[in-house]
């Protein structure tokens, strides 16, 4: 089975709005042509779908997203507006594709570029945790790890120690993909990878303390392939495509 990673295409309602000098509009397009020539299983949106949160960004990415031919799913990021999203098209906690369970949360505060999951989430991610032991992959927009970079520390997952201690007495997590980062990176954490994606909109320099934009960076998406023959031996490989602007 493989599945897709997007992530942060920071559209807006105005199609020809471009996001830090990239125009996201025509990004996406050519991502997605290379994206369903793999044809995935399910496509997952990492959120930052939308710059503005308005209603016809996220009627245009669900266009886009539906012709692609497969089921996909998204959730929010810190620049989205979740109720407009959901508006558009369901934000599903949860889906079971091909003897695996992905766990999609929601990391979204209101007015804050910072994610956080909160108790009332964690509490509904431990009994999923507790009731279903399928092998399961985590997503959600803020990376709950620390990174090379101080600028971006500050504006992670708040509560990212409390996510890790819901993982803590489970063995059946087996990758976490998260988006915000706007560049590829894998953490090894509690020995589960944590795994980020190239932003379809533009790039941040990784590794740096202070905020910078590469624009001469390509956009890209991740590839997650992973075992349905045998899902007590649980396999999974990855890796980012990216794909260069013409
Ligand atoms: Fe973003």
């Amino acid at each position: 089975m493989l599945i897709v990673q997007l992530s942060d295409s920071h559209l807006s309602a105005d199609p020809a709005r471009h996001y830090r000098g990239v125009d996201v509009q025509k990004r996406l397009g050519s991502i997605l042509a290379d994206v369903v020539r793999y044809q995935p299983d399910l496509v997952v949106v990492s959120g930052d779908v939308s710059d503005d949160g308005s209603v016809e960004s996220y009627q245009r990415a669900a266009e886009q997203l539906d012709a692609l031919g497969c089921r996909w799913v998204w959730l929010p990021g810190n620049h989205d507006h979740p109720a407009t999203m959901a508006s558009v098209r369901e934000l599903v906690p949860v889906v079971h594709p091909g003897g695996w369970q992905i766990i999609l949360l929601n990391s979204w505060i209101e007015n804050e570029e910072g994610g956080r999951l909160g108790e009332a989430q964690l509490a509904r991610l431990r009994a999923q945790l507790a009731d279903d032991d399928t092998p399961t992959l985590i997503v959600l927009h803020h990376p709950p790890v620390t990174v090379e970079s101080a600028w971006m520390n500050e504006i992670g997952l708040e509560d990212r120690e409390a996510f890790w201690a819901a993982l803590d007495q489970y063995d059946h997590v087996h990758a976490v993909l998260c988006g915000h980062i706007h560049h590829e990176r894998t953490c090894l954490q509690d020995r589960i990878p944590v795994m980020s994606v190239p932003a379809i909109a533009a790039q941040f320099v990784p590794d740096r303390p202070d905020f910078a934009v590469d624009n001469d960076a390509p956009g890209g998406f991740r590839l997650i392939r992973l075992s349905d023959k045998d899902a007590s031996r649980p396999l999974l490989s990855s890796r980012v495509a990216y794909v260069y602007d013409d």
